[in-house]
């Protein structure tokens, strides 16, 4: 016999509709816990031998009381072991939840208490109170979470992605808000020949240059600091057979995606591709779930960036003189919207 379900554990004892809201709304108690124990660092702690709630709580200065409920919650959620009075964790999530671990999966966690905290807002915004501030672009440890968090989501989909993209032939590739930076390590790697630019906000670009700075591959990018909504492209950059712009359109209304698309046009070789990789949403923005859940998010975290159908997309890569090309989605998260600019133009 299963045990009962636990509040906030996603699992139901019935299907009735009191279930199914009882369910959405208890659903943040889980993730809740598992944010204050990684912003705690609570698993570099609970590594061999373990530790007792008053152990931990004496390393860190925090409560006894506090830490032993917390804890307590962690064992019921199965992400940590219980000996007598010993708290432990179980292997199975350890190497993801240490500090410094390669997949950065708890710099995600953090970004994810980031979005906890501007989600408790969500009712005000939506009546209008003062919109979000960026603090994931303007405060070092935000934006460190941040970009390490997209690489904890990112460097799982960068061979997929790069597969679909028709690199024959090319010479300079940009990855414009390219973040940490792993697609273009993943073109270095395949393609020696490829100069590569990544451009991103300059607090980024250092996240991005200690990332790119361990392997070979990737001390092969060059960095370019550029607002890309803010200003011109930079002199540095040469005309480009392919620039990629992933998951930053949703970022910024459709006003400046549509002033960002028109300055790229120059900065395409004739020939060449804009390659935007979205969480699309369906036309009735309502579906998939998590797209419009997604929009929720950029309510919460930005002043007005929003999901994007791929009509949308594509109608301001046309105002801006590309043609449209077909795309294709990558996995539940990521579809490939392509643009051209066609080799006659000028
Ligand atoms: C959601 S992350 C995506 C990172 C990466 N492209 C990926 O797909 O994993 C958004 C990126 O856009 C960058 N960004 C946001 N606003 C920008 C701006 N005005 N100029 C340049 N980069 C910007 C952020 O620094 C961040 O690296």
């Amino acid at each position: 016999m299963s045990p009962p379900a636990l509040p906030g554990d996603g699992r139901r004892d019935g299907d009735g509709p009191v279930d199914r809201l009882d369910e959405i709304a208890s659903g943040f108690q889980a993730a809740k816990v598992l944010f204050a124990a990684a912003e705690l660092r609570l698993f570099d702690l609970l590594r061999e031998p373990g530790a007792s709630a008053e152990e931990i709580a004496r390393a860190t200065g925090g409560s006894p009381r506090g830490l032993r409920i917390l804890l307590d919650a962690l064992v019921a959620l199965e992400l940590v072991s219980k000996r007598g009075e010993s708290y432990r964790n179980r292997p199975e999530h350890e190497s993801e939840l240490l500090e410094g671990s390669p997949g950065h999966f708890v710099a995600m966690l953090r970004h994810r208490n980031r979005m906890f905290r501007s989600w408790a807002r969500l009712e005000e915004i939506v009546m209008g109170g003062a919109p979000p501030v960026r603090e994931i672009l303007d405060e070092r440890q935000a934006n460190e979470d941040f970009i390490r968090a997209m690489y904890a989501v990112s460097h799982r989909r960068a061979g997929p992605l790069v597969d679909r993209l028709e690199l024959r032939g090319v010479r300079a590739v940009a990855d414009l808000g390219g973040g940490p930076g792993v697609y273009l390590e993943e073109i270095a790697r395949r393609h020696p020949e490829i100069e590569l630019y990544l451009a991103d906000l300059p607090m980024t670009l250092e996240v991005a240059r200690e990332r790119l700075s361990r392997s070979a591959a990737g001390r092969r990018v060059r960095l370019l600091p550029w607002d890309l909504y803010g200003s011109p492209p930079p002199p540095e950059l040469p005309p480009l057979d392919l620039a990629l712009l992933s998951q930053v359109v949703h970022g910024e209304p459709p006003e400046a995606n549509r002033g960002l698309f028109a300055r790229l046009f120059d900065r395409i070789a004739p020939g060449g591709r804009l390659v935007v990789v979205e969480r699309l949403v369906d036309k009735g923005r309502a579906s998939p779930r998590d797209a419009a859940l997604f929009a929720v998010n950029m309510l919460a975290m930005t002043p007005g960036g929003r999901t994007y159908t791929e009509r949308e997309i594509l109608d301001w890569g046309r105002e801006a003189g590309f043609v449209a090309e077909p795309g294709e989605q990558v996995d539940e998260g990521a579809s490939l919207v392509r643009l051209r600019r066609p080799r006659d133009s000028r």
